[in-house]
């Protein structure tokens, strides 16, 4: 059977060039990195040149670049790093609703130790209002948090405006910059934030690997203690080879962003100009415009997302819905609720993000797929 993979949002599949990048990091190179021998030394050379690659890609310094394990640890780091080093200064976060659960979950998890959070509302189109941001600061505030591009349905936020509103308070910024990067310029000099999260695995890198960028000077406390690895910021001896493929990924990101952009809007606008003519009763969630070129989030009337899912699963169609599945009862996004979709819309969403590999073709295929899963389930009603 033919297979589509249309959840890049979730995932990538690792370059090939990346990976052949890695191999000797898992062969014969596999020093290391903190080992004053040759062997160590290698890998050393590895681990310096990548974060260069990273650095560069996201317009940033390398020394204020810091190699985990992923985008969740890089956000936790962030805000368990600022509560620990500035708990005496206040014990207030302001973040937008439509923040990855590694951000909410934690701040979440900080209110058992007095911390308190301030949730700032989105519009239909899941775009924060600057001002709100703004209007949510207090003398208390730590720490303010707004992703660059939501996951879900990729509306892209007015970060610039953000972070001179946080700047002018004394405020740091953190933004999520997991689903922009590779899909979007992302320059964090640019944007003005203080930190900025990253993860290799949606940009076509393996899993388990990640980087938080820490403006220089910032104080924050390490969530991971013991040697000195990472300017002593993170402890624990580097995955080498992971980060060897995050310095090429970054590279060959950049190198085909701007062609990838265009391709992806073209099959991503021919996807939804194509459901919509085919088939009644479908709306568009996210902001029409300020967009991740990739991410199309539509709402079927009268379907379940899940089931959309499945039925597409069955075709070899890979998609996925913003919901949850917790101990047997599916848990509505997040997102499209702080969006203030109503229920029925939240329910019949379904999430289809493009990729690098996917052609027309490609496109036509789940077109021709699409109609006849939506008629049945619509006919079991
Ligand atoms: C916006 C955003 N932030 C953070 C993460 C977490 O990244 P990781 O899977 O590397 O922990 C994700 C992953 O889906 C994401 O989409």
């Amino acid at each position: 059977m033919r297979t589509v993979y249309l959840d890049h949002n979730a995932t990538t599949p690792v370059d090939p060039a990346v990976r052949e990048a890695m191999l000797p990091y898992l062969g014969d190179r596999f020093g290391n990195p903190s080992s004053i021998h040759a062997v160590g030394r290698t890998a050393r050379v590895a681990l310096d040149e990548a974060r260069d690659e990273v650095a560069a890609f996201i317009g940033a310094d390398p020394l204020s670049v810091i190699f985990l394990s992923g985008g969740s640890e890089a956000n936790n780091m962030a805000i368990r790093g600022i509560a620990t080093a500035k708990r005496d200064h206040g014990r207030h976060f302001v973040v937008s609703a439509v923040e990855h659960s590694s951000v909410l979950e934690t701040c979440h998890d900080l209110e058992a130790d007095g911390f308190r959070t301030t949730v700032v509302p989105v519009d239909e189109t899941g775009m924060v209002e600057p001002k709100d941001v703004a209007a949510a600061i207090t003398d208390e505030t730590l720490l303010v948090a707004v992703l660059h591009a939501n996951n879900e349905v990729g509306t892209i936020q007015p970060i610039e405006e953000v972070a001179a509103l946080a700047r002018e308070r004394g405020v740091p910024l953190l933004v999520d910059a997991v689903q922009a990067a590779g899909k979007m310029p992302v320059d964090v000099g640019a944007l003005g934030c203080d930190m900025a999260s990253f993860s290799c695995h949606k940009l076509y890198g393996p899993k388990g690997v990640g980087v938080l960028h820490i403006r220089q000077g910032l104080e924050l406390k390490s969530l991971i203690t013991g040697g000195s690895h990472e300017m002593r910021r993170r402890a624990g001896t580097e995955n080498v080879a992971g980060i060897v493929g995050f310095g090429v990924a970054c590279r060959l990101a950049a190198e085909r962003r701007e062609e990838y952009e265009k391709r992806m809007q073209q099959l991503r606008d021919r996807l939804w100009k194509g459901i919509a003519e085919r088939i009644s009763g479908v709306v568009l969630n996210g902001n029409p415009v300020s967009r991740l070129p990739n991410t199309l989030n539509v709402s079927f009337e009268a379907v379940e997302g899940e089931s959309v899912v499945i039925g597409l699963d069955l075709e070899g169609v890979a998609v996925s819905t913003g919901s949850a599945c917790a101990s047997g009862k599916v848990k509505p996004s997040h997102v499209l609720v702080a969006m203030g979709l109503d229920e029925a819309r939240v329910r019949g969403s379904v999430r289809f993000s493009l990729g690098r590999g996917i052609t027309e073709s490609d496109i036509d295929h789940v077109l021709e797929v699409l109609p006849p899963v939506i008629k049945r389930l619509r006919g079991r009603g």
